[in-house]
């Protein structure tokens, strides 16, 4: 075993450059957690964001002045490769994939991570790109679809974004709910949008596809490109605003529309969810994986040295599915 590990490290706030890379003796498992070997790790807008401190209030959970974990990355896909005592839900050699949360840190080559966080044996038939972008697109729109919204069968789904990482996963998950899904998506992922899983595309650079009143019974606002007041018309009359992307407008439509009316708004931030619930979301996603109902949409890959390049194409805002960075030497 290597005695060092790399990782990115992020002292201040800012733009891809304050990532810098580091080098660090390898930790060894406490009592509840295996060290892991990363082969790829994700990059999402999440972490775009998290790195640069916005929006400014995520600052009380993420630290005032400055980072209070330093390093970088959040989803993972590896090898567990030592045990602490304890551990009981995986052993040596086991392909694992999960998610660091606010611990950070997964954008390196190795990290330590308990047995009771968000930690799932990864099927041998899921390669390990796929894996590691799980616990964004495709864990949140499970979560949004199927809990926030609680779409069902017959519904009628319009996914604001049906290109980019949540979105692309929002339509193959609301496809299999068996909804009428509508997509929006420019013209070159019209043909993927439609392939996933979406009756209707429209090409939001030409249109408004929220021009129409009463369509909707579900609006899933993947990008927070709308708003509830925007997208109020829109919606039956028992229907539902549901958008992953806080801000305070949101938060005043959620508290008005939960004591009036019958539309409603909702937000929730599926990372801060309880552990073993987000492993039950997993494991019901990796289910549907296996049914082939169900795959991440890969588009860039880079190496792990090249993380800031990787920062710099996902925070464009254009990127297609999901993005990785692949440890160096794996
Ligand atoms: N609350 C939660 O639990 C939670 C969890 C994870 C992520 N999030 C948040 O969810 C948001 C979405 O993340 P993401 O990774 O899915 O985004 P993303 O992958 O970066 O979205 C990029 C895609 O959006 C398309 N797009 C850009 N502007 C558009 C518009 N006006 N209308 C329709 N499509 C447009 C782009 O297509 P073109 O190239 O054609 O423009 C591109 O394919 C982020 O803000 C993230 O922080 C929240």
């Amino acid at each position: 075993m290597h005695a060092h590990f790399t990782a990115w490290q992020i002292t201040n706030y800012g733009a891809p450059e304050v990532m810098v890379p580091v080098t660090r003796p390898i930790p060894t498992p406490q009592k509840n957690e295996v060290l892991i070997r990363i082969h790829t790790s994700a990059v999402t807008r999440a972490d775009g964001m998290m790195r640069a401190g916005t929006p400014r209030f995520a600052r009380l959970f993420l630290g005032l002045r400055r980072p209070r974990n330093d390093l970088v990355g959040t989803g993972f896909s590896g090898e567990v490769i030592a045990v602490g005592p304890d551990v009981t839900r995986f052993t040596l050699g086991e392909a694992v994939f999960g998610e660091a949360g606010t611990q950070f840190g997964a954008n390196a080559s190795h990290i330590c991570h308990s047995q009771e966080g968000v930690i799932l044996p990864k099927p041998a038939t899921l390669p390990h790109d796929q894996a590691a972008t799980l616990c964004d697109g495709v864990l949140t729109s499970w979560n949004f679809l199927h809990h926030v919204a609680q779409l069902r069968a017959g519904e009628r789904v319009l996914i604001l974004g049906a290109s980019g990482s949540l979105g692309s996963a929002a339509v193959q998950i609301a496809h299999d709910i068996g909804a009428d899904v509508t997509g929006t998506c420019s013209a070159k992922n019209a043909g993927m949008v439609a392939a996933l899983g979406a009756a209707h595309v429209v090409d939001y650079t030409r249109e408004d596809a929220l021009d129409q009143a009463a369509q909707f019974d579900v609006i899933y606002d993947t990008l927070g490109v709308s708003s509830y007041a925007n997208a109020k018309h829109a919606l039956t009359a028992q229907g539902r605003y549901v958008c992953p992307v806080l801000s305070l407008p949101l938060v005043g439509a959620m508290l008005r529309t939960s004591c009036f009316g019958a539309r409603k708004a909702r937000f929730s931030a599926t990372g801060l969810l309880p552990p073993d619930k987000l492993r039950q979301m997993l494991d019901a996603i990796l289910s549907s994986i296996d049914a082939g109902l169900l795959a991440p949409v890969m588009s860039r890959s880079y190496p792990l040295s090249d993380l800031i390049d990787a920062h710099r194409h996902m925070e464009a805002g254009h990127k297609r599915g999901n993005v990785v960075v692949v440890t160096d030497d794996s």
